[in-house]
C-alpha cells in the first residue's frame, strides 16, 4: 500500500518561507521520527500540522525553534540556518517566536503578571513598570482576559490558562507563534475560543502560527495549510479542500476518525486473547 501512494507524496517547491526545514532526519536510537523531511512554512501564514500520537508532530515542531537539532538535514528561520546555532545566539533568534507548548504550563508561584512578563525579564532588565503594565494589560486584553492580572494558575480555568500562556507566548510581540496541540484537553466551546485567538492574533499581529494538533475541527477552521505526518514522511500538504478530498486512505481514516484495518486486526487480536484468559474462570 505504501508504494502505490509513493508517488502521490504532496511535493514542497516553495523556497520562500520564513521558515525552511531540508531533508529534515531525526532518530531516537533506531526509532526513525522524521524520516527526509522538507518543508516551508510560509510568512504570514497558518500551517497546521497533523497526524496521529506519536507520528512526530512535536519533534517536528520542536525542530523549528531549535530545542531539538537534527540527525541530519537543516532547518532555517528567515534564510538563516538556525539548527547548528549555540545556545547564546539561539536566545537571540528565539526572541522573534512565541510558543505554546503542550501543557502550556504557567508558573504555578507566580501570578499572571509576573508569568506574563517573564520572556521579557529573560531578555532585559525592567526599569519602566509602568510601560510593563500597560503591555501586560493590552497583552491580556488581547486574550480577553485584562482583570485578571493578580490571579494565580491555580484560580483559573483550563481555558483561561491556555489563554494566558498565549498572552506569554505574545509577550515579545513574536513574529512566528508555534502552538503544540492547543486545544487539547478542552471542552468544544472553550476549544473554539483558542481557535478564534488563534485566528485573532494571526490577523491582527499578522504573525506566521504553526500548530500542531489531531484536532481537525481546529485545523479545518484556522489553516491556510495543513501538513499530515506518517511513518516519519509528510504524505499530506494542502489546504483544507485539498486534505478533504486526499486520496490517501491513511489521510481519509485519519480526518474521519475511521480504525485503520491493522488496528482492527489488533483489536480482534485482542479479544480473542482475552476471552481466552476468562473462558476457564468461567467455566470454573
Ligand atoms: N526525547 C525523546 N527521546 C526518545 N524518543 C522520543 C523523544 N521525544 C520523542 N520521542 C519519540 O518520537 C516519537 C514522536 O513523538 P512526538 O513528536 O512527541 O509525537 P506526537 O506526534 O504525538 O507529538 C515517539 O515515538 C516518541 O516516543
Ligand atoms: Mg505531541
Amino acid at each position: 500500500m505504501k508504494k502505490k501512494y509513493e508517488n502521490n507524496l504532496d511535493m514542497e517547491t516553495c523556497s520562500n518561507g520564513m521558515l525552511e526545514v531540508k531533508n529534515l532526519t531525526k532518530r531516537f536510537g533506531t526509532n526513525v521520527v522524521l524520516d527526509n523531511i522538507s518543508l516551508t512554512i510560509e510568512k504570514g501564514k497558518t500551517t497546521v500540522v497533523i497526524g496521529p500520537s506519536g507520528c512526530g508532530k512535536t519533534v517536528l515542531i520542536k525542530h523549528l525553534i531549535a530545542l531539538l537539532r537534527p540527525n541530519s538535514g537543516e532547518v532555517y528561520f528567515k534564510n538563516r540556518r538556525i539548527d547548528n546555532l549555540n545556545e547564546n545566539e539561539l536566545n537571540r533568534i528565539r526572541t522573534h517566536y512565541g510558543f505554546l507548548f503542550q501543557g502550556g504550563a504557567l508558573f504555578d508561584s507566580l501570578n499572571v503578571t509576573e508569568n506574563i512578563i517573564f520572556p521579557i525579564r529573560q531578555h532585559c532588565k525592567i526599569t519602566n513598570w509602568r510601560e510593563v503594565e500597560e503591555l501586560v494589560k493590552a497583552k491580556l486584553a488581547m486574550v480577553g482576559l485584562d482583570g485578571f492580572q493578580q490571579f494565580y494558575p491555580a484560580n483559573l480555568s483550563g481555558g483561561q490558562r491556555k489563554r494566558v500562556a498565549l498572552a506569554r507566548a505574545i509577550a515579545l510581540n513574536p513574529e512566528i507563534i508555534l502552538y503544540d496541540e492547543p486545544t487539547t484537553g478542552l471542552d468544544p466551546i472553550r476549544a473554539d475560543v483558542i481557535n478564534e485567538l488563534i485566528l485573532k492574533l494571526q490577523k491582527e499581529l499578522g504573525v506566521t502560527t504553526v500548530v500542531v494538533t489531531h484536532d481537525m475541527t481546529s485545523a479545518y477552521k484556522i489553516a491556510d495549510r495543513i501538513i499530515m505526518l506518517h511513518n516519519g514522511k509528510i504524505i499530506a500538504s494542502g489546504d483544507a479542500d485539498h486534505i478533504r478530498n486526499h486520496p490517501h486512505p491513511v489521510v481519509q481514516q485519519f480526518i474521519k476518525g475511521q480504525v485503520s484495518e491493522d488496528d482492527l486486526a489488533v483489536l480482534r487480536m485482542s479479544g480473542t486473547i482475552s476471552q481466552a484468559q476468562f473462558l476457564p474462570r468461567d467455566f470454573e
